[in-house]
């Protein structure tokens, strides 16, 4: 939800931050702007893509050793050229980029306007800055002891990166709630909402805490916190190439990450789990492994896609653990007064790390004593930190807004949970123990399976690609996957799409049905499957166009269906990390199909930092 980069150092850096912009477009695309210092402060912004912006500056003099860009993702204000970031305080003094929401800005600006201040924009961004402007002016301070009294103010979430026209030597950053990453080379700092801009000037990187203040030249970097007190840095190497965060010749990142999943899901699995041994390695599950056995409850928090993981791992740990398990949307979690006990287990789940509605869910759990397993994919990310354990997903860097990799690798280190607490627990005999570990091991393989079928997928598309709605319907396991399907659908391609528990159509959405529905199954063989085939019959006697997505070989459901997708066959508790696939591509089609931007869907934002 915004990105934002800075520069200081010898090399030029317009260069440096436009490229850095392109790498986080995908946190939001409303507007860009970049600030350049040199002698004098020059701020450029446009409504659009970074794209848009570079050609509006062609021909511009952009030479300068410091600066800074933005690309928006709008809260307050509409999208625009004034709304754009980075803004300038009332004197024309400083520049400010910002990613988060302030959420006492109503105040703050209507104590500034007593002042006489004057607004262009619609922005917080705009009166924290002329906050900050104001308490420098009145206090005769340093911006550095401006900004550090205007935080303690400041209610809400914030990265913020000053630059100063008066000292052109010098930029200043703080974070609250967002990410923020530092960027040490030789004699040159970068700073970044991750670390893709960064990787291929410098691996050594700081994560930068809640409530610190950064205070960089070009070879000097001091952190304090927000009562002046120094900080020690903590260095640390990135463990990321420049390939993963490239497309790599696919047409986009979307596509190219739903073919990565075979090696995803190794890489989730590798070193982790061991067929012939019969073992599942996870250090932050063993080390904590009582915690997790003793639960009384466990609570998955989550947004999104994630919250489709975490519904799919609710079936899974009752089924193995026998421990009750309750999936809560994180945004509702946090604001409803929820009963938790110091016994309960959450269970955090996001491919971000950054996500703030799942962020406060954490903080309110912690204070109730509840222990915290965060299941992550961004390393270093503010939910892997402020965990009290976890197990990353390793799924490398995922950049199509729509979540695909991570998902499946969601499902894979989840099912690995569950059955090592299992195991543990001895609510799991030892075949069933192997046998699943089996099916594990054999996902990836599979996975390749499925994604042969990507050429009949993109026909299927074509076909359907100009339907008004659609209706994603699951049992079982495979329900959330009809959610996630249908979410799939309604990022990348706009179609409105509803994702049900088959059964439960008959109850309303059925209504809907007419020979114009297409109606996607998701109907591999388990324990449902002669229940789906009378959901599956009572869409044909109302003419839904049925499409399915099936277990090989399934000669039952392949003459009932408008058209099928046949996957290979696997047990019921992992076929949604295989049945997903098919939901993915689908979208994935028919999006580009409609010739829509499918990494950069409208209105959203990969990582959502604002609650
Ligand atoms: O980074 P997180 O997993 O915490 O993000 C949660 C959701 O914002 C995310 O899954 C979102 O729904 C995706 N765009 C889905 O494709």
């Amino acid at each position: 939800m915004c990105g934002i980069v800075a520069y200081i150092g010898p090399r030029e850096a317009y260069p440096i931050i436009l490229k850095g912009l392109k790498r986080l477009e995908y946190r939001g695309y409303d507007s860009s702007g970049v600030a350049l210092l040199d002698n004098d402060l020059r701020v450029y912004k446009k409504k659009g893509k970074v794209a848009e912006l570079e050609d509006s500056l062609v021909g511009k003099d952009l030479h300068a050793h410091a600066g800074m860009g933005h690309t928006r993702w709008a809260t307050h204000g509409e999208p625009n050229d004034r709304n754009a970031h980075p803004h300038s305080s009332s004197s024309g003094r400083l520049a400010m980029i910002h990613n988060g929401i302030i959420e006492n800005y109503a105040q703050l600006k209507n104590e500034l306007i007593r002042k006489g201040y004057k607004f262009v924009s619609d922005t917080d961004t705009e009166v924290l800055l002329n906050f900050i402007e104001d308490i420098q002016k009145n206090n005769n301070c340093g911006l550095e002891e401006a900004v550090r009294i205007a935080l303690k103010r400041v209610v809400g979430a914030y990265v913020i990166i000053l630059l100063d026209k008066e000292s052109p030597d010098t930029i200043i950053a703080a974070r609250k709630g967002s990410p923020l990453v530092i960027g040490i080379g030789k004699g040159e700092h970068f700073l970044a909402s991750d670390a893709s801009p960064i990787i291929e000037y410098t691996k050594e990187v700081v994560y930068v805490n809640d409530y610190e203040l950064a205070i960089l030249k070009a070879d000097e970097l001091i952190l304090k916190n927000l009562g002046n007190e120094k900080l020690t840095p903590y260095v640390q190497s990135l463990d990321l190439e420049l390939a993963a965060i490239e497309k790599g010749g696919y047409d986009h990142f979307m596509l190219k990450e739903i073919f990565e999943q075979p090696d995803t899901i190794f890489d989730c699995l590798r070193g982790r789990l061991d067929v012939t041994k019969g073992t599942i390695t996870m250090a932050g599950i063993q080390q904590n492994i009582e915690r997790l056995t003793k639960a009384n409850r466990i609570i998955m928090v989550a947004c999104g896609t994630s919250w489709h993981a975490g519904l799919v791992a609710e079936y899974i740990f009752e089924e193995l653990c026998r421990i009750p398990v309750e999936v809560e949307y994180a945004s509702e979690f946090r604001y409803r007064n929820p009963v938790i006990h110091p016994g309960d287990v959450i269970i955090a789940i996001s491919q971000s790390g950054e996500t703030a509605d799942t962020i406060v869910a954490i903080e309110k759990a912690k204070e109730n004593g509840a222990f915290i397993l965060g299941v992550v994919n961004v390393v270093g990310s503010s939910i892997a930190r402020i965990s009290n354990a976890g197990a990353y997903t390793h799924a490398g860097p995922e950049i199509g807004v729509a979540s695909t990799k991570a998902f499946t690798a969601q499902l894979t280190v989840l099912t690995m949970i569950a059955l090592k607490v299992a195991k543990e627990k001895g609510t799991i005999d030892n075949t069933r123990y192997m046998q699943l570990l089996g099916e594990l091991h054999s996902m990836p393989e599979k996975v390749k399976e499925v994604l042969k079928l990507s050429k009949p997928i993109e026909k299927l598309a074509a076909r359907y690609k100009d339907a008004a709605d659609a209706l994603y319907l699951g049992r079982g396991y495979n329900f959330p996957v009809a959610l996630e399907g249908a979410l799939k659908l309604k990022e990348i391609s706009y179609i409105h799409a509803e994702g049900y528990p088959a059964a439960e159509m008959k109850h309303g959405p059925i209504a809907l049905v007419d020979e114009h529905l297409p109606v996607v199954f998701v109907a591999t063989k388990d324990s449902y499957h002669e229940k789906i085939v009378s959901n599956i019959q009572e869409i044909k006697a109302r003419k839904g166009k049925v499409i399915a997505v099936i277990t090989q070989g399934d000669e039952i459901i392949e003459k009932m269906a408008d058209d099928y997708i046949a996957i290979p066959e696997s047990d019921e508790l992992v076929a949604p990390i295989l049945s997903a696939i098919p939901m993915q591509l689908l979208a994935y089609y028919i999006g580009v199909a409609k010739g829509y931007d499918v990494d950069k869907p409208r209105n959203l934002a990969k990582s959502v930092t604002v609650e």
